[in-house]
């Protein structure tokens, strides 16, 4: 892993042991995230699918849900493990859910094949729309 933060590969394992927890019968594709807060906080998530497919829930928004919902909302990273892809990256509801608290967030992604990837947001959504395009 790139030497960015030496949280990052304990935030890792958190969201690797997450990705067990994960309610996945339907896609079989089992998503782990760890989401670090800048009072050190860690908030794990996984995805939990439903048999209304639309109802289903990624692991990166049950982690910020988790978060906000215990007041917390300024963060530093996010660590996403899937093993079931070579490419796991956020999708595009959760980059946009993570921007909402997080613009300048580190993303890293580890997709269970010795290569782990640390990306900002910013890089990941560009030209985002956000809390700071509408008027306060
Ligand atoms: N999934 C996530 O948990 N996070 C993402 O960023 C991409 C997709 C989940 C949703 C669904 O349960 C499964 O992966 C397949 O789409």
């Amino acid at each position: 892993m790139p030497e960015t933060n030496p949280k990052y590969p304990e935030l890792l394992k958190a969201a690797k042991e997450a990705a067990q927890r994960a309610y996945a019968p339907y896609s079989k594709f089992p998503v782990g995230a760890a989401l670090l807060a800048e009072d050190g906080r860690v908030f794990i998530g996984c995805n939990v699918e439903n048999a209304s497919f639309g109802a289903t829930i990624c692991a990166e928004q049950t982690a910020i849900v988790k978060a906000v919902s215990e007041g917390c909302r300024k963060f530093v990273a996010v660590a996403v493990y899937c093993a079931e892809t070579d490419d796991c990256w956020p999708c595009g509801i959760c980059r946009q859910v993570l921007n909402e608290f997080a613009p300048e967030l580190d993303v890293i992604v580890d997709c269970g094949n010795g290569s782990v990837t640390v990306i900002r947001l910013p890089d990941l959504l560009t030209r985002s729309f956000g809390p700071k395009d509408l008027p306060s």
